[in-house]
């Protein structure tokens, strides 16, 4: 029977590009869906930027832009990597669109309608100065147990004590630094604990198969908790200011992002459907018929952070929303990706920028093999490794998959013009090709993603070895042998075909060649076709080159001298950049005073190519400052914008004026110079340190 599985991945916040982690999610997802395309079912795979929440109003706020206009220039940049690593979304939209909107406003209605919500008054933290309510990362105070200075407003990450920010001493808005004042506003609930949602998440999570044994425990334990731990009812508004989804008939109240994320994936799918793309698929129902339908799987693949939301409220709302909504079949969790044992920051991300890794050329398919390896069904975590990385890339798919058909295609083209013979009986071999694509199929839909390709490995090592103990060069000298000769060669192509077959949802680009021009299909493989012997080939053309450990060491070492550098840099000369200069105290360190700056002004100045004449807002006053950024920045850009710059250089009079101060920026020998910019939240005059 054709499955009909509506596939997404978590959405992304649109308040920066992708990291190693998003593109790990994706690679998971897409080898999921390419698998089960070759078995000829129907998927619809979508995914959307989550545009909404305070961060990006924020960021949007800082860079002196709308919110709307951040999440769009960060939409605009989606297409590169989504193409680069060849990730088959059908579709891509955003959780600020009409569709969610109406979705998610009519969800809200449905869930009011079933008596779920309810308006409490809550007491908060509100910063006078910005106007707003404060989330409990915009505040910093004194840690109540330890003391420590400038801990977040809901833990200490000195001594980890987890407390309300109303319990902190001294507590500041780390938005404006003004001292926040305590107030109420009215809060609307999704009443969560009510026994009727209780009831529904026990089954939904005791159903058996639809979700990994400890994400299902560690989702019991949430829903049983008792005392401190016991299940809470979930806050769903904001107050204004916010960049969200109004709640109707509640002015200056907003659905708090959380809510309006996951029904992204159902709007996403909306204006997939609506777009008439779903119906190229082969889809004639419309949204509402698909979505309600008993034959359609609605399958979710998301990390492990993000549990919560997805075993518990997600489930919930979409139960007591009622027809045509329907709770998720599966909700697959994945580890975190850390590179060289280190965790990536959420808002760095970490020393691989898959952008970087695209711009120096890298194959998009190594990666991809790469991280498919060491991927399995748990949610334990992964390590990139770079020497790791070369090893597998070059020792696996090289040494044993692509080899086999650069040696036996030779003989093939030369000796019998392309045609295969196979000796009467290859049973044996079918039989292997069968048992083999039986147990990889398995473990693609199991995510054993690690073991699939474990077997495909050991199935290379054996073709390799029947090829070289039939010794193919010495028969290739002896006429007598010449039929002797194509059946070894036959059978290692047909060996190769096997493989390619199986490794397609791994290597799309480089499988589809092998299908096309080495074995002269029109069409990329199915999964059925790994058991047809091949009957001749075209000529081989080289397939994939191997990894150069050179092109690691640029991956990392501009990485780390400044975060997506954009350009790409000779291994040499990353290195150099990555070089660092004899150590320095902190005292010394200290000296240099660093500061958040606003660009109010920038202009060109009369008479030179290098500089620009930025006048810089400190909060307190403003400085003017030249910076030699002409060749990578027009001044209209600049305008709003904010950065960091050394406050207390000596004024130093130059040939346009005198410059009072310096603003910082990455560059390395390659063309490109980036000025850094503060993460969301930062103000003029803010110190750097
Ligand atoms: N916007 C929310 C998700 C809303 S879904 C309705 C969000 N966004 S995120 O950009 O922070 O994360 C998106 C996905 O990337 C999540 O599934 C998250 O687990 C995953 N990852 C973030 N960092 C990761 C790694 N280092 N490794 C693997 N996946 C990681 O959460
Ligand atoms: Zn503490």
């Amino acid at each position: 029977m054709t499955r009909k599985i509506f596939l997404t991945t978590a959405l992304p916040y649109a308040n920066g590009p992708f990291h190693i982690g998003h593109i790990m999610e994706y690679i998971q997802a897409d080898i999921w869906a390419r698998f089960q395309r070759m078995q000829g079912h129907e998927v619809h795979f979508v995914g959307a930027d989550d545009a909404h929440g305070a961060p990006i109003m924020l960021k949007a706020e800082a860079e002196g832009i709308t919110p709307r206009e951040l999440v769009a220039r960060i939409a605009a940049g989606r297409p590169q990597y989504l193409s680069g690593f060849h990730l088959s979304f059908d579709h891509w939209h955003s959780t600020d669109s009409p569709e969610n909107t109406q979705l998610s406003q009519a969800v809200y209605a449905r869930l009011k309608a079933a008596g779920l919500i309810y308006v409490k008054s809550v007491e908060q933290f509100y910063d006078p100065v910005k106007g707003m309510f404060l989330a409990d990362r915009y505040i910093k105070g004194e840690c109540p147990n330890c003391h420590s200075k400038d801990q977040y407003g809901d833990a200490c990450e000195v001594c980890g004590t987890v407390y309300a920010p109303t319990e902190l001493i001294n507590p500041h808005s780390a938005l404006s630094g003004a001292k926040p004042e305590l107030r109420s506003s009215d809060h609307f609930f999704f009443r969560l604990s009510d026994p009727k949602c209780v009831a529904f998440l026990k089954e939904w999570l005791d159903a058996p198969g639809r979700l990994q044994p400890q994400v299902a425990n560690k989702a019991r334990e949430w829903l049983s908790g008792t005392g401190d731990k016991a299940l809470g009812d979930w806050d769903i508004s904001r107050d204004a200011p916010y960049f969200g989804i109004p709640i109707p008939d509640a002015p200056g109240k907003y659905f708090y992002v959380w809510l309006d994320a996951p029904i992204g994936y159902l709007a996403a799918l909306k204006s997939y459907f609506d777009s008439g793309k779903a119906r190229m698929r082969g889809e004639r129902r419309s949204f509402e018929e698909f979505l309600g339908a008993a034959d359609s799987e609605q399958i979710h693949f998301i990390g492990k952070d993000i549990i919560y939301f997805h075993t518990l409220f997600w489930p919930a709302m979409l139960k007591f929303a009622g027809s045509p909504f329907k709770v998720p079949d599966h909700v697959y969790v994945h580890g975190f990706i850390n590179v060289s044992g280190e965790k990536m920051s959420k808002s760095r991300g970490t020393g691989i920028s898959p952008l970087r890794y695209l711009e120096l050329g890298m194959n998009s398919e190594w990666l991809r093999y790469y991280i498919a390896a060491k991927l399995n069904g748990s949610i334990e975590d992964m390590d990139f490794n770079p020497s790791d990385f070369v090893a597998r890339v070059n020792a696996d798919l090289i040494g044993k998959y692509v080899n086999i058909a650069s040696r036996a295609a030779n003989f093939i083209t030369r000796q019998f013009a392309g045609e295969l013979a196979f000796a009467a009986d290859i049973s044996t071999l079918t039989a292997a090709a069968q048992a083999l694509t039986a147990s990889v199929g398995d473990a693609y839909e199991t995510r054993e993603y690690g073991r699939a390709l474990r077997e495909i490995m050991t199935f290379a090592d054996s073709i390799n070895q029947n090829y070289d103990a039939a010794r193919p060069w010495v028969l290739a000298k002896d006429p007598a042998k010449v039929a002797e000769l194509q059946q070894v060669c036959s059978r290692a192509l047909f060996g190769f075909k096997v493989l390619s077959v199986l490794l397609a949802p791994v290597l799309p680009e480089l499988t589809t060649r092998a299908a096309t021009e080495l074995f002269g299909l029109d069409v990329p493989f199915t999964w059925a076709d790994a058991l047809v012997p091949p009957k001749s080939i075209g000529t081989y053309q080289h397939l994939m080159q191997r990894v150069d450990p050179k092109q690691l060491d640029a991956l990392f070492g501009a990485a780390t001298a400044a975060a997506g550098v954009a350009k790409p840099a000779p291994a040499k000369a990353a290195a150099r950049a990555n070089a660092t200069p004899a150590a320095l105290s902190i005292d010394e360190f200290k000296r240099v005073d660093l500061r958040v700056a606003r660009i109010v002004e920038a202009a060109v100045v009369e008479g030179s190519d290098k500089l620009l004449k930025l006048t810089l807002d400190l909060g307190t006053e403003q400085r003017t400052v030249f910076a030699g950024i002409k060749s990578a920045y027009d001044p209209a850009q600049l305008k709003g914008r904010l950065t960091v710059m050394v406050a207390n250089l000596a004024p130093r009079k130059m040939q346009f004026g005198v410059s009072e101060g310096m603003v910082l920026a990455a560059s390395n020998d390659a063309p490109g110079l980036f000025l850094l910019a503060p993460d969301s939240g930062a103000l003029p005059g803010m110190r750097v340190s």
